[in-house]
């Protein structure tokens, strides 16, 4: 049985101000009518073998990821966190759950919240080859060809082949510098890592086991603790609040020697930064990204979004101008990566 896992916790910093602790990005309507999270929860939906998918998210969010199910129409159970530690807690608690609610053989379907997918179902069936390498015991992810050196995704290499369409992992680098994922386009040999995975859930608590055993140990008293209410799952707070923040990618696929990789060819995007988002909605012939009411004069391959107030520009090129009720950001395109460095500022200020 695949148990799909929606992780819903993260708070979506490089698209501030339009992302916010509130209300991060898989929370919004970013590229259509329905929100991201209702997007996955519905793309799940066509899964085949698949159980009610557990989404987990933060504590704070609970009536917006209820709310956001019961608009999408799909069922779900929600486990909530007190406060984001990263996914590699996030997966080992459902982990838990999974083996718990279905069984030895679960496997755990892990997806972000805040992606698109243009093919839904080619979605579907890489998840069904996914599936049989993951019945093999390998810790499997999704691998998509890369288009440019982006620095905030995991890279693949691929190593020898598998059964059908799947291979094993050569080597898994989280988030490489811009010099290196350069070289990894360049070479050919390198997927960008989806952070989609599927996995047996017992292969992914015996790799924490190896890899990160204070980790597992949190996960572990986190999951004993919880609290049942209704639809919600509520992780014990000490438990969890002590655990280490750590993304599955750094903890366990960096490490593991049983990872494979399945190709996903489904017109795929990461929804992380701003270019992405203008990537997948599409630009203009001056190469502009325009939302909202804006008026552009000789501007071009800028990203321009108001949510409310008329925003004007002259003249400007590669710049980013986020506008809301009450932050406005304007910055160099080079440095949307940076824009986590902005919203820590005001973090600390507060
Ligand atoms: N429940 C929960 N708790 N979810 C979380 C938490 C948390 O503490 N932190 C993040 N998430 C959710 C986010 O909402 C998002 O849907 C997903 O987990 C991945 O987290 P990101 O923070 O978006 O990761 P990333 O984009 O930097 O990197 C990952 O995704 C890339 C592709 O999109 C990695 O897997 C990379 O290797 C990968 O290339
Ligand atoms: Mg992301």
């Amino acid at each position: 049985m695949i148990v799909p896992v929606i992780l819903a916790g993260g708070a979506g910093t490089r698209l501030w101000p339009l992302s916010r602790d509130a209300r991060p990005k898989q929370f919004l309507p970013l590229t259509g009518e329905r929100t991201l999270l209702a997007e996955t929860a519905r793309r799940v939906a066509g899964v085949e073998n698949a159980a009610v998918p557990l989404v987990v998210g933060r504590e704070a969010h609970r009536f917006l990821i209820a709310e956001q199910l019961r608009q999408a129409g799909t069922p779900g159970m929600v486990m909530l966190e007190p406060a984001g530690r990263n996914t590699a807690p996030a997966a080992a608690a459902a982990a838990i759950e999974a083996l718990a609610a279905h069984g030895p053989d679960s496997q755990l379907l892990i997806l972000p919240s805040d992606h698109v997918m243009a093919d839904a179902d080619a979605f579907t069936a890489a998840v069904a080859i996914a599936s049989e390498a993951a019945a093999s015991g390998y810790l499997t992810t999704f691998g998509v060809t890369p288009t440019s050196p982006e620095t905030g995704y995991g890279y693949i290499r691929r190593g020898d082949s598998l059964l059908g369409g799947v291979a094993r992992v050569a080597a898994f680098v989280e988030k490489p510098d811009r010099a290196t994922a350069t070289a990894y386009l360049d070479s050919g040999d390198y997927l960008w890592n989806s952070g989609m995975f599927l996995f047996p859930a017992q292969a992914y608590l015996d790799a924490l086991a190896v890899h990160a055993p204070d980790l597992l140990e949190s996960a572990r008293a986190a999951h004993a603790g919880a609290e049942r209410d209704r639809d919600f799952l509520r992780l014990d707070d000490d438990a969890f609040a002590a655990c280490r923040s750590e993304s599955i990618d750094y903890a366990v696929m960096e490490k593991t020697e049983h990872a494979a990789v399945v190709a996903l060819d489904a017109g795929w995007s990461d929804l992380g930064s701003w270019g992405s988002v203008a990537e997948a909605a599409g630009v203009d012939a001056d190469h502009n990204y325009c939302h909202g009411d804006v008026l552009l004069t000789d501007t071009h391959d800028c990203v321009v979004h108001s949510d409310g107030r008329l925003v004007t520009t002259l003249g400007l090129h590669n710049t980013l101008v986020v506008a809301t009720d009450d932050a406005v950001l304007v910055a160099d395109r080079d440095r949307e990566q940076d824009i986590k460095a902005v919203v820590a500022r005001l973090r600390d200020d507060n």
